[in-house]
């Protein structure tokens, strides 16, 4: 296995008296797709906030690609991209001069983003405004954006979201494209037949810390299920229940 590109150990968080997380550690290989799954509320997104520095915490350590996300510096922003839930375009440019402003805030030759419009299939689109972009659009356009400076680490907080199957699948096969490269991708998903076609590894954040990990198809085999959906709904039975 390669070495650990993002470490964290025993992270707490609570938002006033709620405690999300209660001593979360994980840890994702360099070039790994890691799936973080967990039901509605578990803190998926609240660890990525956490990890991308946005948001502070309780914790003994955290490390992504050798840095620790707080204090935020340029050496580890330039390692991560971020594709989070309900993020903005400007909604009066178009897709290009959406593009092409991070591009030039970040210093990127313009053929960078000759690159990703080809990649991510959104030539036909690059002067739609935003404004006027289909959901699928949107979202490639925001891969794009968090991608433009080819982070080492990807982290992208349920990127299919509302896709219809060909829009995700053209996600898909970025993402896929991504692990040829070498990147590390974060995602949290609900779509257990995504995370089983895309993740080497998951992991199941219940109550506030893991409770399950592994890969896809041995945590199948351990827990005699045909699909990952039936593994999750065994490891989500006992709320189901209460
Ligand atoms: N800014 C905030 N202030 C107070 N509570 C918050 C805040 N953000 C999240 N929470 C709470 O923290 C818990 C975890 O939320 P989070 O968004 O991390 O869950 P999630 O696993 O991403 O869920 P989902 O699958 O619905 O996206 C929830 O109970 C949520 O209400
Ligand atoms: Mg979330």
């Amino acid at each position: 296995m390669n070495p650990s590109i993002i470490s964290i150990i025993n992270v707490k968080k609570s938002y006033g008296t709620k405690e999300v997380l209660k001593g979360l550690s994980l840890q994702v290989s360099e070039g790994e797709i890691y799936g973080f799954l967990g039901p509605n509320g578990a803190g998926k997104s609240t660890t990525i906030k956490i990890l991308i520095g946005l948001t502070d915490c309780e914790c003994d350590d955290i490390l992504l690609a050798g840095h620790k996300p707080i204090p935020r510096n340029t050496e580890y922003l330039r390692n991560i991209g971020v594709v989070q839930e309900a993020q903005s375009l400007y909604d009066n440019f178009t897709v290009y001069e959406n593009l092409d402003l991070f591009r030039k805030l970040l210093g990127l030759d313009v053929s960078r983003l000759e690159e990703l419009l080809d990649e991510l299939k959104l030539r036909d689109h690059q002067d739609t405004k935003a404004s006027e972009l289909s959901k699928g659009f949107r979202q490639r356009v925001l891969i794009a954006r968090a991608f433009l400076h080819k982070p080492k680490i990807l982290f992208l907080d349920e990127p299919s979201s509302g896709l219809d199957p060909i829009a995700a699948d053209k996600v898909h096969q970025f993402i896929k494209n991504l692990k040829e490269s070498g990147t590390t991708v974060f995602i949290t998903s609900h779509f257990m037949e995504e995370v089983e076609e895309l993740c080497d590894r998951v992991g199941f954040l219940k109550n506030g810390s893991l409770i399950e990990e592994g890969v896809p198809r041995e945590l199948l085999v351990k827990y005699s299920a045909k699909r990952l959906k039936d593994v999750f709904l065994t490891l989500l039975k006992d709320d189901d229940d209460e």
